[in-house]
């Protein structure tokens, strides 16, 4: 990644950093409304927001982080705004992937393929490829995605894969989401105020630490990662067991 500034003011060190992070960029609308412009101005803010965030995770120690981009319901909005949501993402793609792969960020894409647009689709599955022996930093976009929608792939995939029901087990789910083969998500960020989970990674969040702040989502910087880190190293993770 590029090299933090000089005048940048020190972060004291902390001494659990989550191994996966997941964000729900929430607030961009609420962020355009406040500044009397339209919806798809704070969308592209938030856009633009992520390389800030992006650098910040990877200076942190991050190393995986899920974002949350675009729901499975998120398609319930006006066209205007889902089309321009869809010419945003594509143009982020257009921009980025270059920068990201310099800066050793594996890309993922999380959710169903089905009614994203077909050359965004090549777009997304040519930097996936592009970008899979990185390994600074996973990013894991969340676009058409929705955790119900995620499970009942995974069934799906069990049952043609003849799995019998007796082997069914929680490992066995979990190796068919989306999110195979990466740890549970250990703290869920949301922007904007929102106290709820909005089905994103709603089996792998079953023990995440979740951390919610006012700011939206263009507004969120390194010093409110920086906050919701310290936050998590404020937790008492139990797990269901007793505390020590
Ligand atoms: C989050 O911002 C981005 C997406 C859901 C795509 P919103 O668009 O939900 O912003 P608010 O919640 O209306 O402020
Ligand atoms: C969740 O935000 C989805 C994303 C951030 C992509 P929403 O704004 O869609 O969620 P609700 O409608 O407030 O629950
Ligand atoms: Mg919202």
């Amino acid at each position: 990644m590029v090299p933090e500034s000089t005048a940048e003011k020190p972060y004291p060190p902390l001494s659990h950093i989550p191994a996966h992070v997941g964000i729900i960029m929430d607030g961009n609308g609420r962020w355009a409304k406040a500044r009397g412009l339209p919806r798809l101005a704070g969308h592209r803010a938030g856009v633009d927001n992520l390389r800030r965030v992006l650098r910040a995770a990877a200076d942190f120690g991050i190393p995986i982080l899920t974002i949350y981009a675009f729901s499975t319901e998120n398609w319930g909005r006006p066209e205007e705004e889902v089309q321009g949501l869809l010419r945003i993402f594509e143009q982020m793609v257009d921009r980025e992937v270059a920068k990201l792969h310099r800066e050793g960020v594996q890309l993922r894409h999380i959710g169903r393929q089905e009614r994203i647009p077909e050359r965004l689709q090549r777009k997304v599955k040519k930097a996936v490829e592009l970008t899979r022996d990185n390994h600074r930093l996973v990013l894991n976009v969340a676009f058409n995605y929705g955790g119900r929608t995620e499970i009942v792939d995974a069934v799906r995939q069990i049952i043609e894969a003849g799995i019998p029901a007796a082997e069914i087990d929680e490992d066995v789910i979990a190796n068919h989401l989306y999110t195979a083969g990466l740890p549970d998500v250990d703290l869920v960020i949301r922007t904007s105020g929102e106290m709820r989970v909005s089905n994103f990674l709603i089996w792998q969040g079953a023990y995440a630490e979740y951390y919610v702040t006012p700011t939206y989502w263009p507004d969120f910087d390194k010093d409110e990662l920086y906050k919701a880190l310290v936050a998590y190293n404020q937790r008492e993770r139990r797990f269901g067991l007793l505390p020590e």
